[in-house]
């Protein structure tokens, strides 16, 4: 027996469900049911780990409190470091946009430093569900509509927050989550059904959760909606079957926020001892915040209903977490490390450039270093506040607003500033600052209360009086520059035909006025690239670019296909979609072979330039279609993604490897294999089939080959 295990032996029945139980503090509220005081619980080890609370002095007195404890056992300290601790980055929606994994990994792990630092062993992040309807908010916490790109992000998250070893002081056990296909929540509404065939489940949904377990994921939270009719938190066909037998996780898995007690509102548990046996039996190690396990779990022992083995299997588990993260020898991790600090903020400018997307430019941006009469209007111009965007509970409230980082970064520019809120006269009278300007910058957009969960909306304009704000400084006649924060894309066709630049800014936070600032001066030039595609119209979600041809795949020429009779097909804007201040051209897609097999690495090159007149950064895309297959394959499929750096003039030649064991796909069986026959390879700066470059290789063979 190791020392886990001894220790398990000496437990009683109380202490090992107390290990099972999360229990809130109250530095943050995430849930409909509010923390509070658990010193007590702690002290008699009825609670093994805490959530929503931090702070160095704050945990090492509550980890002492659990010294007090009968068995000493120390706590794990959970919190929601989606994109930051004290330091905020873009929201994960934002730094998709950058397509830098290099990136993704860099602020994880300069979040875990802090988070760390403050006493946190546990983030329940990364959140990785692929979201294809902007009408829900929780789109802003993952990494958009495409699998591919939720896949390297959940390894490069993973690799931040969790470093080589967990037991490094600066380490955080890692929460993927809301395991699985939360994004597909029925009319975009948080927490509702999500009625998605085994298809999508295997081709869309599953794919990061796989890489997270591969790269090593502690944790796992699964949603807290039914996929048809089954509650994720009693899902064991996924849980115990896909998950931990399938994919081999021997990690913990601890359900959503009172989400174990919520199976009684979903109508498949009686009482606190159902849902305490479903979610036992479906593999849920830790009840978070629900109080079932607690009440639960003795009764249904009593009534044989659940196992003292299954039981032990899940204290093993969360004792064996703690014991990688070090807590046992010590529970405050007092390890060296580095602090947040200066470099942090650093990496927070870096970050929020690379994540901002050039939507319309008519040549308007950069601004001319001339300019010396700027408009700043709107109402989240001088909302620093409103720059970290949700889940932010840890922040330093101390984000760059628009307003101070265009002030610092034109100090010899006169920069009138007005809200442009209340009503029309006062709405006038501030755009009475616009007539002098020479240019208008409209800061546009949501809240970070419109953003994140429980926050879907079935209008995706702008908030109530913005329209109008931005009607009357388009109507002056001047060059208006849009800047919309949000959480997702927003329906507002009128401002990119009318204005004359449009950025995404979406909640950039620490440095979101330095980085806007810098783009719009021209200091640093655009390289974010949109990871959804933005929809014209509400009544076109869900829309992506990865679809099937459908038999009637739209034809512009053919009434009887695909389409709509009062609204284009095509989005606003394609996935990938992003300009520069320089254009970049692609030509001369190349393979280095016609045919290949299924143990083979595809190589392809794509020579691409930058017309000028900057030195710039071009995002490139490589998609794959299996034009004949034993299943419906989509137009296009993402496969790898990469940047490369050009300067004026200057061309380049990028090179895609790409395994064939990546063509495979789930059969009619739902088993991955590749098929013989000819697939297309195409290469662009987006999802937009009409820019692409495309050639065709013959994947040899008779038969499916499993993959
Ligand atoms: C919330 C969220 C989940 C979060 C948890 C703890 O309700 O669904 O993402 O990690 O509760 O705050």
């Amino acid at each position: 027996m190791d020392r886990i295990e001894k220790l398990l032996a000496t437990m009683t029945l109380e202490e090992k469900i107390g290990q099972l139980v999360m229990a809130a503090g109250s530095q943050a509220v995430t849930g409909p049911v509010l923390g509070g005081d658990v010193t007590q619980d702690v002290r008699a080890g009825r609670v093994g780990s805490l959530l929503n609370f931090w702070g160095a002095e704050e945990t090492r007195a509550i980890q002492a409190v659990a010294a007090e404890s009968r068995l000493k056992i120390p706590l794990i300290i959970g919190f929601d470091v989606l994109h930051g601790h004290k330091t905020i980055f873009p929201v994960p929606l934002g730094e998709a946009a950058a397509f830098d994994p290099a990136l993704w990994m860099a602020t994880a792990r300069a979040a875990a430093v802090e988070a760390a630092a403050d006493g946190i062993s546990m983030v329940f992040a990364p959140m990785l569900d692929v979201a294809r309807d902007p009408r829900w908010g929780r789109i802003v916490e993952g990494a958009g509509e495409d699998p591919f790109v939720a896949v390297e992000f959940a390894r490069a998250k993973i690799a931040g927050f969790q470093g080589a070893d967990l037991a490094d002081a600066s380490a955080v056990a890692a929460t993927a989550k809301h395991f699985c296909a939360y994004g597909a929540a029925e009319g975009g509404r948080d927490y509702a059904s999500a009625e998605v065939s085994e298809r999508a489940l295997h081709e869309v949904y599953l794919p990061p959760f796989a890489a997270a377990v591969a790269a090593g994921c502690a944790a796992i939270m699964p949603a807290f909606m039914d996929l048809a009719g089954v509650p994720m938190t009693a899902h064991a066909a996924l849980l115990q079957g896909w998950l931990r037998r399938a994919q081999g996780f021997e990690g913990v898995i601890v359900s959503d926020y009172n989400a174990i007690a919520e199976l009684l509102r979903h109508g498949v548990a009686a009482d606190l001892v159902d849902a305490a046996v479903l979610a036992l039996k479906a593999g849920i190690d830790i009840d978070m915040m629900s109080g079932a396990y607690r009440a639960g779990l003795p009764k249904a022992l009593d009534q044989g209903r659940v196992s003292i083995r299954e039981i032990d299997a899940a204290v093993l588990r969360v004792l064996r977490l703690k014991e990688r993260l070090g807590l046992f020898d010590d529970p405050c991790r007092r390890g060296k490390r580095s602090a947040g600090g200066e470099e942090a903020r650093a990496l927070a400018r870096e970050a929020a450039r690379r994540a901002i997307v050039l939507l319309v430019n008519d040549g308007v941006l950069p601004l001319s270093p001339s300019i010396k009469k700027i408009a700043l209007i709107g109402p989240l111009a001088d909302a620093g506040y409103e720059m970290d965007g949700p889940w932010a509970g840890a922040s330093q409230r101390r984000s760059v607003s628009i307003r101070e980082g265009l002030a610092s970064a034109l100090p010899g520019a006169e920069i009138a500033f007005a809200a442009g809120e209340g009503d029309d006269a006062q709405m006038a009278a501030e755009l009475e600052a616009c007539r002098e300007a020479e240019i208008i910058v409209l800061s546009l957009g949501e809240t970070a209360g419109m953003s994140g969960e429980a926050a879907s909306r079935a209008d995706l304009g702008l908030p109530d009086g913005q329209r109008a704000l931005a009607e009357a400084a388009l109507g002056l006649g001047k060059p208006v520059v849009a800047l919309l924060s949000s959480g997702r894309p927003l329906t507002v066709p009128w401002l990119f035909e009318r204005a004359s630049a449009v950025l995404t800014t979406w909640f950039l936070g620490a440095e979101a006025g330095n980085a806007i600032a810098g783009v719009l001066t021209g200091r640093f030039n655009p390289v974010g690239r949109l990871p959804i595609s933005w929809p014209r119209a509400v009544g076109q979600i869900p829309i992506f670019y990865a679809a099937r041809p459908s038999g009637r795949p739209y034809s512009p020429d053919d009434p009887y296909t695909s389409n709509y009779l009062d609204l284009s097909v095509a989005p606003q804007f394609h996935f990938g979609h992003g300009l520069s201040y320089c254009p970049f051209t692609l030509a001369n897609l190349r393979a280095e072979r016609e045919s290949f097999g299924p143990a083979d690495t595809l190589q392809f090159s794509v020579e691409i330039s930058n017309e000028g007149p900057m030195a710039g950064e071009a995002t490139v895309f490589l998609f794959a279609r299996d034009v004949v297959a034993s299943v419906a394959r989509p137009l296009l499929e993402l496969k790898r993604f990469g940047k490369i750096a050009l300067d004026a003039g200057e061309s380049g030649v990028f090179r895609f490897a790409l395994p064939a064991s990546e063509l495979a796909f789930p059969g009619l069986d739902f088993r991955p294999g590749i098929e013989p026959g000819v697939f297309e390879f195409s290469a662009g700066f987006s999802a937009d089939a009409q820019k692409l470059l495309t050639l065709r290789l013959e994947a040899a063979g008779r038969n499916r080959i499993g993959a």
